[in-house]
């Protein structure tokens, strides 16, 4: 069976490291025993050292990382290699939220991209269109230039993520995306990948308003997992979306 990824992307959430502490600490307790699906939690940076020193049985990842690296004159930002020492094997990268609100470009995501792969940190890429509707030329672009000198072993070592901005929980009239716009995003990127690299398997993730109650749908659509932004800042909530997952 192909694995099936589920990803909380706490985003800048929560408050204080206590709170943190108490949510990493019920979504741990709520999905033990869960089998054939790999929980990734992407907490805040600062919270991550304090959460990656507790006993855990799930995995750790990064919102985003430097381009530069293992260290230097970067005000501001955390290195791919600090984030593997401190425990991480994930690393967002290319967040919708980060192309809009902090001016990230292909070029930058394709930059850190090279850095988090050098650092052996699984990257989690996301691809997808501002607005809806015909979306084939937009991905093609944004693959090719994120991809951009990525070798065949290395995308290998790459999870996709199909993240439309439009599906966003957060954002105004937002609307998870059908079952139908997943498969075909995901047949395009599929195609894309094709075309660049040949017969590769990479798992390619749906991101966009997922709940408990529409995650089978995106499954069988033909997404290998989530990317769960709102969702997964409710244990309850997030933990019930990953046993319906792995059922
Ligand atoms: P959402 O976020 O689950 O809150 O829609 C998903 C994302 O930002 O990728």
């Amino acid at each position: 069976m192909e694995k099936t990824y589920i990803i909380a992307n706490w985003k800048m959430n929560p408050a204080s490291a206590k709170e943190a502490q108490n949510l990493f600490d019920a979504v741990v307790q709520g999905v033990q025993g869960v089998e054939n699906v790999e929980v990734v939690v992407c907490p805040p940076a600062i919270y991550l050292y304090n959460i990656l020193n507790t006993k855990y049985n799930l995995h750790a990842g990064a919102q985003d990382c430097a381009f530069a690296d293992p260290t230097g004159a970067h005000t501001g930002e955390i290195s791919p290699t600090m984030l593997k020492n401190a425990g991480c094997e994930y690393v967002i990268l290319g967040h919708s939220e980060r192309k809009k609100y902090a001016g990230e470009t292909l070029e930058i995501i394709n930059k850190k991209l090279h850095a988090a792969l050098a650092a052996n940190l699984t990257p989690v890429v996301c691809i997808g269109e501002a607005t809806r509707g015909e979306n084939a030329a937009e991905l093609e672009v944004q693959l090719q230039q994120v991809l951009a000198g990525i070798s065949v072993a290395q995308v290998q070592r790459t999870i996709l993520v199909y993240e439309p901005e439009w599906a966003i929980s957060t954002n105004k009239n937002a609307q998870a995306a059908t079952p139908e716009d997943c498969t075909k995003s995901i047949a395009i990127m599929g195609t894309i990948l094709g075309k660049l690299y040949g017969d590769v398997a990479i798992p390619i993730l749906y991101g966009g308003s997922t709940h408990s109650s529409n995650i089978q749908q995106f499954l069988k659509a033909g997404a290998h997992g989530a990317l769960v932004g709102g969702a997964s800042l409710d244990a309850a909530e997030f933990t019930q979306l990953v046993k319906t997952a792995a059922s």
